[in-house]
């Protein structure tokens, strides 16, 4: 059974257009980026070799290139354009009354 719940990544404020901030939610690693008006959340680390996305560097088109050996991901679908079956999990995010709100399954992390 799901458990959706929705959790306070940070204050607006504190994620300006251009900036990625990835934080530890519930459990969850998971990385907020604010790139062309939009938002996108995603898995925190990398499935490589467990680089933090915070570091990563935002591309046109909504993608983010890992800092320690340039994997390239869609934030949009998680998916990976440097290593065939690799992706990271995407999850919901809006922005309301000045925070951004993140949703996520967390069924798995709580027995
Ligand atoms: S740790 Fe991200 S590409 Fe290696």
């Amino acid at each position: 059974m799901s458990q959706i719940e929705t959790l306070v990544f940070c204050s607006s404020e504190d994620l300006p257009e251009g900036t990625v901030k990835s934080r530890a939610m519930e459990g969850l690693s998971v990385a907020v980026a604010r790139q062309g008006g939009r938002l996108y959340a995603f898995g925190g680390m990398c499935p490589h070799q467990h680089a933090d996305f915070a570091d990563g560097m935002l591309e046109p088109g909504g993608d983010i290139t890992c800092s320690w050996h340039l994997w390239r991901f869609s934030m949009s679908t998680g998916e990976c354009s440097s290593a065939e079956g690799v992706s990271v999990p995407v999850y919901p995010v809006r922005e309301e009354e000045g925070e951004i709100l993140v949703e996520a399954d967390l069924s798995r992390l709580r027995p």
